[in-house]
């Protein structure tokens, strides 16, 4: 039977990585968090202590490590491998490679009925054809609200003002780069998630029932 693809996109802190479990769980889907896989990326070639601009040991990394486990690691959700992170997303030798092992991922046997994957390009760009787009919007101040109080729950040092600012500024490298820019993919469905969480979940399970 086919399986299904439910593509999830918005900017930093919009709350799709909470949207993405809760369809997961509800709908019996696999969930892959492509920003994690972009994180996994980032953490590798500062282990390794590769030169950034070194693209041959760039790619004798990837070539080495074949699969990108799923597995959620809260370590890797700091600022600071945030930050690396941005920098490797916007190479496109990272990026076919973390579209490649998203497809892996759904090309794998599940029991599963099938996927939810989250990112930024993941509706316009890795799953075009996917059959329910989902873009989230919320204003950055909410959203820097939200971070702010999960840093501060994940027993992190965290300034409101300050994450507000990162916050603006990954959105503005997320919208301007020539690579794969954060965009409301063709055909998508756009949820505001500046209120309550169940306001949001309602209209996407009336989405979702339409499949
Ligand atoms: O969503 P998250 O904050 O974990 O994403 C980490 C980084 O990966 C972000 O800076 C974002 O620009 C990048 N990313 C991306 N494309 C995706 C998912 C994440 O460029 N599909």
């Amino acid at each position: 039977m086919k399986k299904i693809i439910i593509t999830i996109d918005g900017p930093a802190a919009s709350g799709k990585g909470r949207i993405a479990k809760y369809i997961a769980k509800k709908f019996n889907l696999l969930h892959i968090d492509s920003g994690l896989l972009y994180r996994k990326v980032a953490k590798l070639l500062i282990d390794y202590k590769v030169d950034l601009n070194n693209t041959n040991q760039i790619k004798k990394i990837l070539i080495k490590t074949k699969k990108l486990s799923l597995r959620n690691d809260n370590k890797l959700r700091n600022e600071q491998i945030g930050k690396v992170t941005s920098i490797v997303a916007k190479m496109n030798l990272i990026r076919d490679y973390v579209n490649k092992q998203q497809i892996m991922h759904t090309t794998q046997k599940t029991e599963k009925k099938g996927f939810v994957i989250d990112g930024r390009d993941i509706g316009s760009i890795v799953f075009k054809n996917a059959d329910l787009k989902l873009f989230i919007e919320v204003k950055p101040s909410v959203r820097a609200k939200r971070r702010h109080k999960q840093l501060i729950d994940l027993g992190e040092k965290s300034i409101y003002a300050k994450i507000l600012k990162e916050i603006k500024l990954r959105d503005k490298q997320d919208i301007a780069r020539s690579n794969s820019p954060l965009v409301i993919p063709k055909g998508a469905y756009i949820i505001d998630n500046s209120g309550l969480f169940n306001n949001s979940l309602k209209k996407i399970n009336q989405l979702i029932g339409q499949i």
